[in-house]
């Protein structure tokens, strides 16, 4: 299969079973408040979609923008983080959110400049760009990671495959709807293309799977002990 029919049949499936979560706009939709993604993305970062609801919405409630996060009491941050874990994140948070209030209260657009704000790491300057401003961007987490090793029958181990998966991961991007296509390939690995016993039968690229033959569940290797 091509490239663009992998992508397109990725988003014909998210259009039919997107999940709706709370820091989402529909697929095909105008993305979302860049604030919304870029405090969902940090939080997911270490915790689950589940786990992360409450927190988002209480977040989200007490500081509804990011000018009002930057003016935000920074004990009251915390504790509001406590059960996150990881506090430098929170601290990094409120750097963050500072910083963005010092513009004028806009994040800026691109990866690159995103990845100069202080405390956002490649993963969460991709996805917002990408979830927020439609930029064309590769977003790769734990999910995109075996979704990918998986489809492309990847056999080198991690962690010397990341290479490898980020540059499958980036021909199949496409250019419109990026930000679509990272959160399906996320859907796609929480629910279909699970870490034990995937769902193949359920799975719209399965037809363009070169893992499914030998067992999807091999991918990605584990490094030797
Ligand atoms: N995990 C990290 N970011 C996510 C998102 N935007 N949707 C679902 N799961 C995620």
């Amino acid at each position: 299969a091509s490239t663009q029919t992998i992508a397109a049949a990725l988003l014909g499936w998210y259009d039919a079973n997107a999940r709706t979560l709370p820091w989402r706009s529909p697929p095909g939709s105008p993305p979302p408040d860049p604030y919304r993604v870029w405090l969902s993305e940090v939080m997911l970062q270490q915790t689950t979609v589940a786990a992360v609801g409450p927190y988002f919405a209480r977040f989200t409630t007490r500081w509804p923008t990011v000018e009002a996060l930057a003016a935000a009491d920074e004990a009251e941050v915390m504790a509001a983080w406590a059960g996150l874990g990881y506090y430098a994140r929170a601290r990094n948070l409120i750097a963050c959110a500072k910083a963005v209030a010092a513009r004028g209260g806009v994040f800026p657009g691109t990866e690159a400049e995103l990845r100069a704000l202080p405390g956002l790491g490649a993963y969460t300057a991709a996805a917002v760009a990408a979830i927020a401003f439609e930029q064309r961007a590769v977003v790769v987490d734990a999910n995109v990671e075996r979704v990918v090793a998986r489809l492309f029958a990847i056999d080198e181990p991690l962690p010397g495959a990341r290479k490898a998966i980020r540059a499958r991961a980036d021909a199949i991007t496409p250019q419109s709807r990026a930000g679509d296509f990272a959160q399906a390939m996320m859907d796609l690995g929480s629910g279909v293309c699970t870490v034990r016993a995937p769902r193949c039968l359920l799975c719209p690229l399965s037809h363009a799977c070169a893992g499914r033959a030998a067992g999807a569940e091999r991918f990605p290797v584990k490094p030797p002990k």
